[in-house]
């Protein structure tokens, strides 16, 4: 006998049927300057070594649950606070996930900035909590202070998510905007340092001095974006709590050895990233010398502009038929009205794009 099956609108909430799942476009073939990669790869020593080290593991036994060797490297190289806790996700994206997974309650609330990175909104949703989000200062995407602490006086947000350098803007907020935020919430604020290897700024050393304040790093934009790492620092009476979200054995093997592995030859991803700066910079005074084409000063991997009215989608197709990759955000959010980002790759790559751009909005 055959069972009817079952209505997919009758049982999946409808917050997520309303929802769009996370498009990675297809770049085969193409040269990838839309998702802040690091373009270079490791030198052939390097992989060697790799490999030798991968040769020894065991991948019958579960992953050591604690990470305490990676957790050990990561102390050391991202200067974290020996009194604060870390907790290390599948990626930032878990860790978000997990810290809303913590908090989430009816009618709680998480608030962030727009435009932002779209991954609080959707985790928000997920989680079922309530997302509010502030608009930056349409002029040069810096924070709306005191909008920011009229919302978080009107909503009371469980959590705050602060990308810093923000994304897709690049652009740093002020740090004493950020401390005034923390001095203001009256649950977590949690400041997304993703981009900290293309910028001096951080707010790693203030982890411990305000009972409200996270820390949140990933491993992915310095180079291994493929092993999925992201970490969180925070105080110990947070972090006990969202400790306890974490999938057992949530960084498999293979990624806590080789994230160990890597970070111990800091040097080969220091001058990766040095080099990644230098490119920006010189990415950015040529973008400024184009007609029609605005650049928003950038503190990460990635440049925000702004073409003439109505140009992003033709400049973005066009930009793919000459074989390069680039976001368009036009129809993301009102603020990001005919923009494109476009990830700093390796000087012969920017030089592709901005001679496919030129042809473009000649
Ligand atoms: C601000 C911000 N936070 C977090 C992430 C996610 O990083 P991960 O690769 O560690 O999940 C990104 C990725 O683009 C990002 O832009």
């Amino acid at each position: 006998m055959s069972r009817k099956n079952p209505a997919v609108s009758d049982w999946v909430r409808p917050e997520i049927r309303a929802l769009s799942a996370y498009q990675v476009p297809d770049a085969r073939g193409l040269i990838k300057l839309d998702a802040m990669e690091n373009p270079y790869t490791w030198p052939e020593e390097l992989r060697q070594a790799w490999l030798k080290r991968l040769h020894d593991v065991d991948v019958n036994r579960y992953p050591d649950p604690r990470a305490a060797a990676l957790k050990r490297r990561l102390r050391v190289n991202m200067s974290i606070p020996s009194s604060a806790e870390i907790i290390l996700g599948n990626g930032s994206d878990e860790l978000i996930q997990m810290i809303a997974m913590t908090l989430s309650r009816p009618g709680q609330v998480l608030l962030s900035v727009e435009p932002g990175f779209v991954m609080y909104r959707m985790i928000a949703v997920f989680t079922g909590m309530r997302y509010e989000a502030v608009a930056l200062k349409g002029e040069d995407f810096s924070l709306d202070t005191p909008a920011l602490l009229a919302a978080i006086e009107r909503h009371r947000p469980a959590v705050v998510f602060l990308a810093y350098p923000n994304n897709p803007s690049g652009n740093l907020f002020d740090e004493a905007d950020l401390i005034q935020v923390t001095e203001a919430a009256p649950g977590l604020v949690v400041v997304d340092e993703a981009y900290a290897p293309f910028t001096e700024a951080t707010l790693m050393p203030r982890v411990g001095q305000f009972g409200n304040l996270l820390v949140m790093r990933t491993v992915s934009k310095m180079g291994l974006a493929g092993l999925r790492l992201g970490l969180l620092a925070g105080p110990t009476a947070w972090m006990a709590e969202i400790e306890k979200t974490r999938l057992p054995y949530n960084i498999n093997t293979l990624t806590q050895l080789s994230a160990e592995f890597a970070l111990s030859h800091n040097e080969v991803f220091d001058e990766q990233t040095r080099a990644i700066r230098e490119a920006r910079e010189a990415l950015f005074g040529r973008l400024a010398g184009l007609s029609g084409v605005t650049a928003f000063p950038s503190a990460a991997n990635f440049i925000l502009l702004r073409l003439a009215e109505g140009r992003a989608a033709p400049v973005h197709a066009s930009l793919k038929s000459a074989g390069v990759l680039v976001k368009n955000l036009h129809g993301a959010h009102p603020l990001l009205r005919d923009c494109l980002r476009v990830t700093v790759g390796t000087p012969d790559e920017n030089e592709a794009f901005i001679a496919a751009l030129t042809d473009a909005t000649e």
